[in-house]
């Protein structure tokens, strides 16, 4: 039961998905747990799992039960909290030291979307500032700012659509590769925020989700989320893409974003940069939509991101059966990266980094007071 003082979550504006469970949502106060829409099970199951300890976030970020660069981030800010809860009583030092090996624990479990580390830094700061007082009042300062991170999160991704609406071709094509929706944050999404704002604003388009083998979010849950806000979408394999393309049904590429290099160079779902290099044959505009918390200055170009290698049976076999013959090596990086010279432009809660250049966005993150570099 929760107490007049108890740390409340914040109230989420989720858009055309309000009907579903959230992506994931703090559910309690102090003694709370993180609630996660299993994705695993979507789109047959509509089931939210309870998490309440960091291994339990953990495990959920490296199955992909909550995936997605934002979401991966701010899930691992409450699995902090969760992996910090019963250290309270610990003095400061020690407190902030535990803090230190738990955040390196979650940060682990998925190397390229830069957003986990980037919540772990943020949390870390917090701790590093926090004035004084007893570990107990710390973890609470803890938990509000990850609250502020998911409110934060929606509010970016609503504010990216927002931007980006105009990019959407009345009456045309919308191509889009994996699921960079809400499923993969908070609220909205980054690349699908842009169709919902379209749709919501009286822009008529059909959209084309990319099935994204071997885990296929793209046919599982961006088809799924789309169809739910009543967006007319049709799912292609993969390869069908560039046929698509030269069909001239696509006036619009949009996809979403793991980690920015400085000089922009982005990775993200693995068949982004084939995407990309079909785009700029048929010349139509590719353009990535991320938050900020997506940039990494120390990166000076995608050659410094770390590429996650999932296990070879993803690839051996889809739902379940065999598609490969057993004990067949296979090649299955989660992520690629597709450099600068093939986006047309960027689209973030600030506006839109275009030409997407090593100096653009110089500029454009020296000219606001965020910055994304960690
Ligand atoms: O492996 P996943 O499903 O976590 O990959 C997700 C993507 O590649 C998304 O496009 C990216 O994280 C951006 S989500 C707004």
């Amino acid at each position: 039961m929760s107490q007049p003082s108890d740390i409340q979550p914040p109230t989420i504006d989720r858009g055309p998905l309000a009907g579903l469970p959230p992506t994931l949502e703090w559910v309690g106060g102090r003694d709370g747990v993180l609630r996660l829409l299993d994705q695993t099970l979507l789109p047959s199951r509509i089931e939210t799992r309870d998490t309440a300890t960091a291994e339990q976030v953990w495990e959920a970020v490296r199955v992909l039960r909550v995936r997605g660069a934002p979401a991966i981030g701010v899930a691992a800010a409450y699995g902090l909290c969760l992996g910090l809860r019963p250290h309270r009583g610990l003095a400061r030092d020690a407190f902030v030291t535990t803090l230190r090996e738990i955040g390196q624990y979650l940060c682990s479990c998925r190397p390229t979307a830069v957003n986990l580390a980037w919540a772990i830094n943020r949390m870390t700061s917090v701790a590093e500032h926090y004035p004084g007082g007893p570990a107990s009042a710390l973890w609470d300062a803890l938990l509000t700012e990850a609250h502020a991170m998911a409110a934060e999160d929606a509010a970016a991704c609503r504010r990216i659509g927002e931007h980006g609406a105009a990019l959407v071709p009345d009456g045309g094509g919308v191509l889009t590769h994996c699921n960079a929706g809400a499923l993969a944050t908070v609220a909205y999404g980054t690349a699908l925020s842009l169709l919902y704002v379209a749709h919501a604003r009286g822009r008529r388009f059909r959209a084309y989700a990319d099935e994204t083998r071997p885990l296929l979010q793209g046919a599982r849950l961006t088809a799924f989320e789309l169809s739910q806000a009543g967006i007319d979408v049709t799912v292609l394999c993969d390869v069908a893409a560039a046929s698509l393309m030269q069909a001239g049904r696509i006036q619009l590429v949009v996809v979403g974003a793991d980690r920015i290099a400085a000089n922009g160079d982005t990775a993200n779902k693995i068949g982004t940069y084939a995407l990309a290099l079909a785009a700029r044959q048929h010349d139509i505009p590719f353009y990535v939509a991320a938050p900020l918390s997506t940039f990494d200055c120390s990166a000076p170009s995608g050659q410094a991101i770390p590429i996650e290698q999932r296990p070879e049976d993803e690839v051996r076999t889809c739902g379940g059966a065999a598609v490969a013959p057993a004990g067949v090596r296979c090649f299955n990086p989660a992520f690629d990266v597709t450099p600068a010279a093939l986006i047309t432009g960027i689209v973030t809660e600030r506006g839109l980094v275009q030409p997407v250049t090593r100096e653009r966005i110089g500029d454009f993150f020296a000219s606001g007071s965020q910055t994304p570099c960690l």
